[in-house]
């Protein structure tokens, strides 16, 4: 008897193996490879048309005048690219980036070394700049601002305000939560930019160039499969792309195409919209305990057993897209599409 290429069946379990994928921890294979397939230059990145086509006009007016650039803002959801971007504003300035994150600086004496070290127009990158406490923020004001900042030396009696000033950088902070950046901080950034989910035709491009520097063979059709289901962020479609190839290579003959991206990632958990167990979890909780919504994020996430960040951060911001979650005034609602594709009669009539 001949054994079937793919002998799994086509029902998706919600504890699949990529049950959540963008939660997972990366993997040092992961780190590695989301370097190698991070475009160096502005060219080389694709999609995110208004955000790419600004900046051109402000990295190219900042080089005219010699001048450094301006601060810069970037925001959105996980995975669509912001700390590719500030790699490559470096790049494009000609300058060093020095890269930390909100929670990693403790107090403001961590930062003095840092700044002090930055030469007239090199970058400093702050990941998850929400996250910075109010002291540090605070003292980050004069540095953006004046390029300035005031240390306290010596205790009691003795201690004295110290200014120290540095050369001009730029600072570039990455969000997934822009709601959480007071006006003060976001008023000293002369440039802001959302992030928006990539279309599948933006997607397909970076999973063929991806495949490309990976030596994967896929045909056109194979890669739109995986950008259909990559949730409208290049993250997870790099991952998709690598666990297909893995099927592909132990099933199929080596190459990439509709159907065999198709079976992989059923098996992997990953639904024909690209939503993973964890999605179809938070949907048919609030339509099994709370008859579709709305529910409170808090309630919600106390039910899921997960942080409230998480849902907000990773989870719901693709669902709120893709048109299967609402948010209105009292919570969260799940839409007639959400009952539609899981499958589940008695959406109410609203
Ligand atoms: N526009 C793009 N073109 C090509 N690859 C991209 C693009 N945006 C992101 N990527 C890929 O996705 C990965 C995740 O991007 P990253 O910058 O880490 O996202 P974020 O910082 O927004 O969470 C990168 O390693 C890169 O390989
Ligand atoms: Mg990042």
């Amino acid at each position: 008897m001949q054994e079937k290429f793919f002998p799994f069946d086509n029902e998706i379990s919600d504890e699949a193996p990529a049950g959540r994928l963008m939660d997972k921890p990366e993997t040092d294979e992961d780190i590695v490879l989301n370097i190698s397939l991070r475009p160096v230059a502005l060219e080389e990145f694709i999609g995110q048309k208004d955000v790419v086509d600004n900046l051109k006009v402000s990295l190219t007016a900042a080089k005219q005048r010699n001048d450094p650039l301006e601060h810069v803002l970037l925001c959105g959801p996980p995975g669509l690219g912001k700390t590719c971007l500030a790699t490559i504003i470096a790049h494009e300035m000609g300058t060093k980036i020095t890269s930390t994150s909100g929670p990693a600086i403790e107090r403001a004496g961590d930062l003095i070394g840092i700044l002090t070290n930055l030469e007239k127009g090199d970058i400093l990158f702050i990941d998850e700049i929400h996250r910075l406490s109010k002291v540090v923020e605070e003292f980050l004001y004069p540095a953006m601002e004046n390029c300035q900042i005031d240390f306290v030396i010596d205790k009691g009696p003795y201690a004295r305000t110290i200014k120290f000033n540095l050369k001009r950088f730029t600072l570039v902070g990455a969000t997934t939560r822009s709601g959480l950046i007071g006006s003060p901080l976001r008023s000293r950034f002369g440039i802001i930019h959302h992030f928006d989910f990539y279309s599948v035709d933006d997607l397909g491009s970076i999973i063929k160039r991806s495949a490309g520097l990976l030596n994967i063979r896929i045909d056109d059709d194979g890669a739109h499969e995986i950008s259909r289901r990559s949730r409208g962020t290049p993250r997870i479609a790099n991952r998709l792309l690598r666990r297909v190839r893995d099927y592909a290579q132990v099933k199929g003959n080596n190459e990439i195409t509709k159907e065999s991206a198709s079976h992989a990632l059923t098996a992997l958990g990953i639904d024909s919209e690209g939503l993973d167990g964890i999605d179809r979890r938070v949907l048919k909780t609030i339509i099994s305990h709370y008859q579709g919504g709305p529910v409170g994020i808090e309630t919600l996430a106390a039910t899921l057993n997960e942080e409230s960040d998480t849902i907000m951060d990773t989870i719901e911001p693709y669902l709120l897209k893709a048109g299967f979650l609402k948010r209105t005034s009292r919570g969260r609602e799940v839409t007639h599409l959400a009952y539609q594709h899981l499958g589940i009669p008695g959406a109410p009539s609203k």
